[in-house]
């Protein structure tokens, strides 16, 4: 079994395909069907914002094994305008897009580990990661 996939990101289609791919290897990993939805739901958002912010970008998916330590790894990166300020953008409600702005931090809210990288010019790139328990 391949234990990474990749989904390119352009347009409102690859959402439900980066869902389902992250669904689908969520499950191969052992997580229960509520964790394949919550893992789902952070692969969603992050995904969206790809389409709404940056236009295009990627998604990689694959299985941690560290140490015994099990789990999945989500990277979404972006070649897009980037965010200016990081801790404005995770906070609950803050949106430039008139949106609900809860995208970012329910996504962290719902994985164990969650990592934003951006700068502006330089693109955006969120890691996530979730342990099997
Ligand atoms: N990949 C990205 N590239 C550039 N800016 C981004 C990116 N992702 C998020 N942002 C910025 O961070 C803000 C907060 O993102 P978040 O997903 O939390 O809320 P939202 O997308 O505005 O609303 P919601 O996700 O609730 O519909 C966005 O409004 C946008 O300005
Ligand atoms: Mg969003």
């Amino acid at each position: 079994m391949s234990a990474e996939v990749s989904v390119s990101i352009e347009r409102d289609a690859d959402i439900v395909t980066a869902r389902h791919e992250g669904r689908q290897l969520a499950a191969a990993a052992g997580f229960s069907s509520a964790d394949q939805t919550i893992i789902a739901l952070a692969i969603s958002e992050i995904t969206r914002n790809i389409v709404s912010y940056a236009q295009c970008g990627k998604l990689t998916l694959s299985r941690m094994d560290e140490g015994g330590r099990r789990g999945i790894l989500i990277v979404a990166q972006d070649d897009g305008p980037g965010i200016p300020d990081i801790d404005l953008a995770m906070r609950d409600g803050y949106s430039t897009a008139g949106s609900l702005g809860v995208g970012l931090p329910g996504a962290r809210r719902v994985m164990d580990e969650f990592e934003l990288v951006s700068a502006p010019g330089k693109g955006t790139t969120v890691t996530m990661k979730k342990w099997l328990r």
